[in-house]
């Protein structure tokens, strides 16, 4: 376990993955050490749970200004611009993933920082590398521009390990599917919405083709995940590029009658957009051995738990 002395920066935490992060470790570290940070206003869920700050982590300097003044130890750095909008305008999406990264790096590096996450995503991987348990160290030629900026940046991470000593962390991270915090503009959003619209209209038009298979995880993986790599002991990390992560991988037919289950006149209709080929690009099931080896990462939740959940608290 980590020291409960460090002092907390999330950025980007009004985001969907930032809510219940900045949740999970205010638990962990206390809510006066868990700062949350955003561009936006504060997220409504965080209200009343910790300290908020209006942070620009394109600006350097106002971000150093911060780290100094709070006296912050660790950075968790969730800003980006995700895939599906990242394809809208890709320069802004490079020019956002790019120098958000960068900027938090030097940072860590100027002030001696103890520890950085920042996640990666599976859309590293493009349609040469193995569709089927896409291993970590594969070929990587990725087709979007977040696809290209994370890889970059999975570089720069480790780079800065290796030349500066920089402990900075990271995770590959699937589709990740939750009820709290609505999805940014990624090309897995539809395993989120399908489920507000089972409850609200019985049917759901889906942006992807029926048989379009995805890697995926429920959010509460997800969380503990990141929990669980940032507080393992330095000397079981052995990569300090990104670890693969997984859970589950299912099509949207698949979770459609998943739903069922519970909805039974649930209905889906495919009409697949721009999404689809963005999602073919990227491999349907990840290998997370060396996650599962090297710091003991195990998933809790499958489609059929995971859906059971979330109807639940939709409800
Ligand atoms: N959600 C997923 O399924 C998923 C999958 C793979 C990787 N990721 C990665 O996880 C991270 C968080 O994803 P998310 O889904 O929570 O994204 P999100 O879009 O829901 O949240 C990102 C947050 O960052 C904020 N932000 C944007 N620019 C900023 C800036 N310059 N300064 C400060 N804040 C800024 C936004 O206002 C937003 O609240 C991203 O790096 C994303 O690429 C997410």
């Amino acid at each position: 376990m980590s020291t409960k002395n460090e002092r907390i920066l999330i950025i980007g935490a009004g985001g969907q993955i930032g809510v219940e992060l900045t949740l999970a470790l205010r638990n962990i570290y206390g809510k006066e050490n868990v700062i949350a940070s955003d561009l936006k206003a504060e997220n409504p869920l965080l209200t009343g749970t910790g300290p908020f700050l209006h942070v620009d982590a394109m600006d350097k300097n106002g971000l150093q200004q911060t780290v100094q003044k709070e006296k912050i130890t660790q950075i968790y750095l969730l800003a980006a611009v995700l895939s599906a909008v990242g394809e809208k305008n890709p320069l802004m999406a490079w020019g956002v993933n790019m120098q958000t990264i960068l900027n938090v790096l030097e940072i860590a590096r100027e002030e001696q920082l103890t520890k950085i996450f920042w996640p990666s995503s599976i859309a590293i991987f493009g349609a040469t590398s193995p569709k089927q348990n896409c291993p970590q160290q594969t070929i990587v030629e990725p087709t979007t521009i977040y696809g290209i900026s994370k890889y970059a940046g999975e570089s720069w991470c480790e780079y800065y390990y290796e030349k500066y000593g920089v402990d900075v962390r990271s995770l590959r991270y699937p589709g990740l599917i939750s009820y709290k915090s609505a999805p940014g503009g990624g090309t897995t959003d539809y395993a989120i919405d399908i489920f507000h619209q089972a409850l609200k209209t019985k049917t759901y038009d889906c942006f992807l083709d029926e048989d379009t298979y995805l890697p995926m995880m429920y959010m509460d993986d997800g969380i503990r995940a990141t929990i669980e790599l940032m507080e393992a002991p330095a000397e079981k990390i052995k990569n300090h590029r990104s670890y693969n992560l997984a859970a589950m991988s299912f099509s949207p037919k698949e979770i459609a009658a998943e739903i069922q289950k519970h909805i039974p006149d649930f209905r889906i209709h495919y009409k697949p957009d721009f999404r689809q080929a963005i999602a073919e690009s990227w491999p349907q099931s990840i290998d997370d051995k060396e996650a599962r080896a090297e710091w003991g990462w195990k998933p809790e939740f499958d489609l059929a738990k995971m859906t059971e959940d979330m109807l639940k608290n939709l409800k």
